[in-house]
């Protein structure tokens, strides 16, 4: 039989990562929303997409969750998106009630499932999404960190005319204005971002890294961004649906890694048919350690907004 992936929300994250799973074609997919036709509607036009470009996944779209049963991964994007002038902080409430809910109906359907949180302000939810669901720390995870480093990846390719795949980087901390860009990891084929590009410019691409959500918002009006982040999803979905056991930057449970505790934060950690396998502790800077902390701290806020 077919593997099932659940992905929570049809609006432009769900839906363009329904597309990018199902023509995957390796497993089936469930849409989900509340509004109805809407899942429905896209999960068709997905399902016809098939014959054209050659994969079989089935494509459910359903406003229920008893479609959703025995998925090996389920992918929360529900939530209110933000509005210019909003800081994800502003969505913590909202979206509170909604990633509750919808974590309480996900997990009665898949109780062995991995969760891939991806609803704003995403380090909060994720905590929020292990508090309610109850599922080992390794079958929960926050999307941010693949996006927050392929924005950075592409601002420094973009900066000394490499190819993307050359750049390699990673983004730490919590997805929001306190991510921690790391330079002394940051490499272009092997050498050193910070001998290749001056400091001042270094320092403007790491703030619009850390301003790269709102860029977006600012340019859409409505909505926010969706193809990178329904890439970064996919990213993490592949790594554990081939078992890759690729080292992504996500937002896992920490217990002491880097001195923080019991916090969802991002940091390089290993993905594979298990979920988290692996979190990575890469050697930090004093400056980067307390950039880190820094941003933990800002997180520990948000949880205390929501009373957990
Ligand atoms: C972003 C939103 C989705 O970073 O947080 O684009």
């Amino acid at each position: 039989m077919r593997k099932k992936i659940t992905v929570v929300g049809a609006g432009n994250v769900g839906a363009t990562l329904a597309q990018r799973v199902a023509e995957r074609d390796y497993a089936d997919v469930v849409l989900v929303d509340i509004v109805e036709g809407l899942p429905q509607g896209k999960a068709l036009d997905l399902l016809e997409a098939g014959p054209v470009l050659g994969y079989d996944s089935n494509v459910i779209g359903t406003n229920s969750y008893e479609e959703t049963a025995d998925s090996s991964i389920v992918v929360i994007t529900s939530g209110l998106a933000r509005k210019p002038g909003m800081s994800r902080d502003d969505l913590v409430r909202a979206n509170q009630k909604i990633v509750t809910d919808v974590t309480e109906q996900v997990v009665k359907q898949s109780p062995d499932t991995i969760l891939i949180v991806v609803t704003n302000p995403l380090d909060a939810m994720v905590q929020l999404a292990y508090h309610v669901s109850k599922f080992p720390k390794g079958r929960v995870i926050g999307m941010a960190g693949v996006l927050d480093t392929a924005r950075f990846r592409t601002f420094i390719a973009q900066e000394v005319g490499a190819s993307v795949r050359d750049v390699q980087a990673y983004v730490m901390g919590g997805h929001g204005d306190t991510m921690v860009p790391l330079l002394s990891l940051t490499t272009v084929a092997g050498v050193p971002v910070t001998d290749l590009i001056p400091a001042d410019r270094l320092a403007s691409i790491v703030q619009r890294t850390r301003d790269g959500g709102a860029e977006i918002v600012n340019l859409l009006k409505t909505g926010s961004a969706f193809y990178a982040p329904s890439a970064s999803v996919l990213a993490m979905v592949d790594s554990i649906m081939y078992d890759k056991k690729q080292i992504l930057p996500c937002s896992v449970l920490l217990n002491g890694e880097y001195g923080i505790h019991d916090l969802f934060v991002g940091v390089p950690a290993k993905l594979g048919s298990g979920g988290v396998e692996q979190v990575v502790e890469v050697k930090l800077n004093d400056a980067d350690r307390a950039a880190l902390q820094r941003s933990a701290n800002s997180v520990k806020e948000l949880i205390e907004v929501m009373g957990l």
